[in-house]
């Protein structure tokens, strides 16, 4: 997986960068680049922004600054880049983040994470450049920047090497080996705290009824929104 994440911050990435499962799944292979808009702004004095036509508090991120951002980066006109890899703008107003999304996107070889900041964009970068408008939950954050890094988290974890254990992502919660379901409870030492007892078949090794109960318990805890949604329910 190849990830480049457009930012007027990309030193706060190095932290990202620095986490373990991260570290694992970049030196497995994948990459994380981050490219900074104000490089390759073709304006004076790094200017990446401009006020808002029809007047209105805030600044916007500008279209052509993007667009040279895009070009240097990828030699290529961005309008044929979003047809090429998938290009996801981070707007609180996009497609909600969900499990599915983190799937779909985790498949996939190449993204370009657009981080707006201020106001937003210019609403023709979503239209002329991006080919998925992502926001991860209904409130608004100062930039993109964190929603990316919650992206790319959700999306590096699912792939192989970023997890101690390959089976620690499979029976995840909403993952489809537990049907969309989120996860059962866990428990460990000590088996008894303060008179909480742990499950008494956690402690059998009777390894059928663990996994029936992990199932039941799973399914206890909710139903799966995306599906339902999907199937009409
Ligand atoms: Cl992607 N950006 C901003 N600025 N705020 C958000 C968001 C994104 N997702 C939720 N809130």
């Amino acid at each position: 997986m190849n990830i480049d994440v457009f930012t007027l911050f990309p030193e706060w990435f190095d932290w990202f960068r620095a986490q373990r499962h991260v570290g694992n799944v970049l030196a497995a292979g994948s990459r994380l680049e981050c490219v900074d808009f104000r490089e390759h702004t073709p304006l004076r004095g790094g200017q990446v922004d401009d006020t808002p036509f029809g007047g209105g508090a805030g600044m916007v991120l500008r279209v052509d600054v993007i667009d040279s951002a895009l070009r240097a980066h990828y030699g290529l006109d961005p309008i044929a880049l979003r047809g090429q890899r998938r290009v996801l703008a981070l707007a609180p107003g996009g497609r909600v983040l969900d499990e599915a999304l983190v799937e779909e996107l985790a498949a996939e070889p190449a993204l370009t994470l657009l981080c707006g900041r201020y106001e937003g964009f210019d609403e023709r970068v979503l239209e002329h450049f991006a080919s998925d408008v992502v926001s991860i939950g209904r409130y608004v954050l100062s930039g993109g920047e964190l929603a990316a890094m919650v992206l790319c988290d959700a999306v590096l974890r699912k792939l192989p090497g970023a997890l101690g254990h390959e089976h620690s992502a499979v029976e995840e919660s909403f993952s489809a080996a537990l049907d969309g379901h989120p996860e059962y409870p866990h428990y460990t030492r000590p088996a008894e705290y303060r008179g909480w007892r742990v499950p008494e078949v956690l402690l059998s090794g009777h390894h059928g009824r663990i996994e029936e109960w992990r199932r039941e318990r799973s399914r206890e805890r909710g139903t799966a929104p995306a599906r339902d949604e999907a199937q009409g329910g």
